[in-house]
């Protein structure tokens, strides 16, 4: 974990074993770099027209001995076209720069990137993005390793972001101080994703959901076990659970940060810490990848974390009903019959659509807290990967105004989504000839028909559904989580919270 801080300065008088200073193309030099270039006597720009340093966006070259400044080292880092620098263009400069420092034994700097004009972006947003990029590109998951002297011997601690002036300091520290929350969030949900099947499992998840409240004395944790699903009917989740020798658990957790009559935000986040397919079982390669299955519970527990920390005067309601998926002698079979939470029953056809059983259950108990809207985030088709790729996660619902208001907070939070259709039409698909709808629709649009899957157990609520299947990990050489969407759904709630604030309702922080 880093210690990140904000100060206003010249950089010549930057005392540091690093500074950090931009140069666009082509080989222009942004105002610090700039100030350096003539307290130095020119000693940078000498370097850019030798053609060390051109300003290609994420390119960077450091540098020692620069005379007349107080910093040990000055990294000068691309930055791209001055006029099309957004903030996506300054995530990529900012990772490159602490690639470049994290390896050399500098484990402190100053940053003058901050200072910089970004596209579309306040100081808050720059702030954020910086320290989101720079905390995940310095993430490891190395609990598991045995040699944990890996690491640079001298690892990045410690930036100090420098501000346009004075008179934002105030402010820059809250912002400071949201982004070290959401990373924290982010870091717990990949800490929690990462982590393999055999360790991480229904009753550790809840354990870890537990062992929240200790730190967050906001935060309230209720775990269901089996038998209260049983008297709650919420039998569509536990025939998913009948094939596995873990116990599945409904881990509930709420922030009540607003007024208790204020209705509250309920995120559902798919929990299956192993999803073998059941006896529909999944073909061998890469299976193991199928432990991040519970990527949409770690992003919820994420996000609750972030919200936690900061405090936000809104009200959230997490659920995340949580299970292994296994084939077994007792297990769910294709063509059984089950009568979900809600009273409607469910033809599966498929074992592996499992995801969809455990949260219509989920969906159902949401209505209890008669939320103000209701958020899924689920890894829930393979179909979402073909249809988007790795780039958003797909977003579907019944309320237009909510999905559009998920896209806007992930197009600010750098963290995207894309809209699939969900009409009327798709329901057909879902027919069965023995109960009142089958868990699979068909090869075609898939992603599409589970989320009409879903639609059917939250018809009286605005409702939104993520699907996450291409987002929640990366794979190939960087394989692992990512910690999204924590930073879409962070945003959209401390953006509700400023509506209820300015709409006057009240809070009790
Ligand atoms: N967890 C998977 C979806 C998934 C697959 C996410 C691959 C990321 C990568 C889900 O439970 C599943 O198996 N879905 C099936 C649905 C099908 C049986 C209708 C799928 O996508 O193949
Ligand atoms: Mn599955
Ligand atoms: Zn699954």
């Amino acid at each position: 974990m880093l210690e990140f801080s904000v100060k206003s300065g010249a950089p010549e008088k930057q005392r540091t074993a690093c500074l950090i200073v931009g140069v666009f193309e082509a080989r222009r030099l942004t105002p610090a770099a700039e100030t350096i270039d003539q307290a130095s006597d020119g000693f940078l720009s000498a370097i850019t027209r030798r053609g060390d340093m051109d300003g290609e966006l994420g390119d960077t070259l450091l540098l020692h001995g620069v005379p007349n400044i107080q910093a040990d080292r000055v990294l000068l880092v691309g930055l791209g076209k001055e006029r099309e620098l957004d903030t996506r263009g300054l995530v990529k400069a900012t990772r490159s720069a602490v690639e470049a420092l994290h390896h050399r034994g500098t484990a402190e700097c100053v940053s003058h990137l901050s200072e910089i004009d970004v596209r579309g972006s306040s100081l808050e947003q720059v702030l954020r993005q910086s320290i989101v990029a720079i905390e995940d590109t310095l993430y490891r998951f190395d609990e598991l390793k045995s040699d944990k002297t890996q690491g640079p011997r001298r690892p990045l601690r410690k930036v100090t972001f420098i501000l346009p002036t004075r008179k934002e300091l105030m402010d820059a520290e809250r912002y400071v101080r949201e982004a070290t929350a959401i990373s924290n969030g982010m870091r717990m949900a990949k800490n929690l994703a990462n982590m393999p099947g055999n360790l991480l499992t229904p009753t550790t998840m809840a354990e870890h959901a537990r062992k929240m409240t200790e730190t967050h004395l906001q935060l309230s944790v209720e775990v269901l076990d089996q038998s209260r699903m049983e008297s709650l009917g919420m039998n569509a989740l536990l025939a998913v659970a009948k094939g596995s020798s873990e116990p599945p658990k409904m881990i509930v957790m709420e922030h009540m940060g607003a007024d208790a009559d204020t209705a509250p935000i309920v995120l559902v986040g798919k929990g299956v810490t192993f999803d073998s397919g059941g006896i529909s079982l999944k073909p061998g390669p890469d299976m193991d990848q199928m432990k991040f299955d519970m990527g949409g519970a770690a992003a919820t527990i994420g996000v609750m974390s972030a919200v936690a920390e900061m405090q936000l005067p809104i009200n959230v309601v997490a659920l995340i009903p949580t299970v292994e998926n296994m084939p077994d002698g007792n297990a769910l079979k294709p063509g059984d019959i089950i009568r979900s939470m809600s009273g409607q029953t469910i033809e599966v056809l498929n074992t592996d659509a499992e995801g969809r059983l455990i949260l219509c259950d989920a969906l159902t108990y949401a209505a209890r807290y008669k939320p103000a809207a209701i958020i899924d985030l689920a890894t829930l088709t393979g179909a979402c990967i073909i249809a988007l790729g790795r780039e958003p996660s797909a977003v579907l619902g019944n309320h237009n105004p909510l999905i559009r208001e998920l896209i806007q907070a992930g197009e600010s939070a750098n963290d995207r989504a894309w809209q699939l259709p969900l009409w009327e039409e798709y329901q057909d698909l879902l027919k069965s000839n023995f109960a009142d709808m089958a868990n699979i629709g068909g090869r075609e649009g898939g992603s599409i028909t589970a989320a009409a899957f879903l639609s059917r157990f939250t018809r009286e609520h605005h409702w939104a559904h993520l699907d996450i299947a291409g987002t929640a990990w990366k794979v190939g050489e960087s394989k692992g989580a990512t910690g999204r969407p924590v930073p879409l759904l962070t945003e959209f709630l401390m953006n509700r919270a400023r509506q209820q604030q300015e709409a006057g309702g009240g809070s009790t922080s």
